[in-house]
């Protein structure tokens, strides 16, 4: 039977290069930083929950890093949203932010929350608890509406 020997080898190719690919692996990397420049520091409680349980994987230094993401290729994808997401905003090192910048990632919070583009779609997938509701959207904006009028 041809077509089984195809299937075979086929699984046999992939196997190989699955196992390869674990060779490959990204730094998963907690920096550390001060817990004074934390943005959550300063907020309300169910804000920091929000950001907790949402928005912390991917933009702060307090990334939780389980089993799968050590896996190939889930480990890539994986790394490269937390290094592209502290990039854009780090709230763990939020005071070494430039004012116009905060302001403008406060603007951010809100809008991609209410348009349900954070949390990314990918990471809902896996995180279910992650999805924010109505009333959490709500509470991220009217909370950075007011955290924009404390910036100078
Ligand atoms: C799975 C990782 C991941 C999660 C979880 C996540 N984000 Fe993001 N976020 C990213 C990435 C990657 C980018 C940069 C690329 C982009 O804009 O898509 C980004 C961009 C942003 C930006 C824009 C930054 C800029 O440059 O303007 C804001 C604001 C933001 N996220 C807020 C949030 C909030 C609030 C949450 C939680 C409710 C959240 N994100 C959850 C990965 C994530």
């Amino acid at each position: 039977m041809a077509g089984v020997r195809i299937v075979r080898r086929l699984a046999i190719v992939f196997l190989i290069l699955f196992v390869v690919a674990q060779f490959i692996r990204p730094a998963r990397t907690n920096p550390r930083s001060q817990p004074s420049a934390n943005l959550m520091t300063k907020a309300p409680r169910e804000v920091a929950q929000i950001f907790d349980r949402s928005c912390r994987d991917c933009h702060s230094n307090d990334t939780r890093w389980p089993l799968y993401t050590q896996v190939a290729p889930m480990s890539w994808l994986v790394t490269y949203d937390v290094r592209e997401g502290r990039d854009h905003f780090n709230y763990s090192e939020w005071t070494a932010i430039d004012p116009d910048d905060q302001d403008k990632l406060l603007g951010g919070v809100c809008t991609l929350a209410k348009r349900g583009r954070m949390p990314l779609w990918q990471y809902l997938l896996i995180h279910r608890g992650a999805r924010l509701s109505p009333a959490d959207v709500t509470t991220l904006c009217t909370w950075s509406e007011k955290m924009r009028d404390t910036i100078q």
